[in-house]
């Protein structure tokens, strides 16, 4: 059994064998029965549509069975039970855990007292590997190649794990890194990469004729500090006009106000394509975390 907490944990070899694995269980009727015998919990402690709703018709399409809860406030959570003394009761339950929390770290606690696999559906403004995982997905499906990109990221890029685990991992991979927003929520620190190049800018229209991928985040107000009260620009399709052909124009969603409908009708949205990429994804990842591939 493996743990998926962190990204950091994973060799590129490793990463490239689940976009791989990704690949061959893309498409609609990707079915299996590897995990048959196996119970997935979903414990989710904070909203979710889209990573809960993914990891469950993943499981279910492995042949798995699916417990959980998708508001804590239905768990002992709310009697005061610790998420340690909650992770060594499910762990008796099912053969994985997939876990989201709002505390930074919360996943690798869970991982360490747990005997079944720990999988980080997003740990506070930590990190979120499984996002991630489909961002490079979709990334290499249309560019045919993570390595030396320039990706832009813009919006509320300080207090977004999606954000900060794809710059970490894209790191990884050379290329350059603009961070687009207003000085409250421009990252505390740049991604400390020897190979990579970061630039802050406050206008996208200072950079996005150069961009490979533009990766658009919501503010992510649940997480600012008391009275934080700050815009972010706007992606509309005119702010694209100068972009190329090629852009990868990416958001984790939910979207609220960042993001203007008439960017959906552009060939560089690739959005939704991050939805459906998610299924495969996540399939690979739970195969990999229960030994099936
Ligand atoms: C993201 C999250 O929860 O971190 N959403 C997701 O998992 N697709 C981003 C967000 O909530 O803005």
């Amino acid at each position: 059994m493996s743990n998926f907490v962190s990204l950091r944990d994973l060799d590129l070899a490793t990463i490239d064998s689940l976009l791989d694995e990704s690949e061959q269980l893309l498409g609609k009727g990707a079915r299996g029965d590897e995990l048959a015998s196996s119970i997935v919990a979903n414990l989710f402690f904070e909203p979710s549509t889209r990573t809960r709703l993914s990891f469950e018709t993943a499981a279910l399409r492995l042949g798995a069975q699916v417990i959980g809860f998708a508001d804590a406030r239905t768990s002992s959570d709310a009697k005061g039970e610790t998420l340690s003394d909650t992770i060594r009761v499910v762990e008796h339950y099912a053969d994985a855990i997939v876990l989201r929390h709002p505390t930074e770290g919360a996943a690798a606690l869970a991982a360490e007292v747990c005997a079944v696999p720990i999988i980080n559906a997003g740990d506070g403004a930590n990190e979120h590997p499984t996002q991630t995982l489909i961002d490079l997905f979709t990334i290499r499906r249309r560019l045919g190649t993570l390595s030396d990109l320039r990706i832009g990221f813009i919006g509320d890029v300080r207090y977004s794990r999606s954000v900060r685990s794809l710059a970490q991992m894209m790191s990884q991979f050379g290329g350059s890194q603009v961070w687009i927003a207003p000085q409250d929520l421009q990252p505390e620190g740049l991604i400390d990469a020897p190979n990579v190049v970061s630039d802050r800018v406050d206008k996208l229209s200072d950079v996005i004729s150069s961009l490979d991928v533009l990766y658009v985040q919501r503010p992510q107000k649940e997480r600012w500090p008391d009275g934080l009260d700050v815009e972010i620009e706007v992606v509309d399709a005119a702010a694209l006009n100068t972009a190329k052909d090629s852009l990868v124009i990416m958001n984790p969603l939910p979207r609220t106000y960042e993001l203007a409908t008439d960017v959906d009708l552009l060939p560089q949205a690739a959005y939704f394509e991050q939805v459906a990429n998610s299924v495969p994804v996540r399939m690979a990842v739970l195969k990999w975390c229960l030994d099936q591939v």
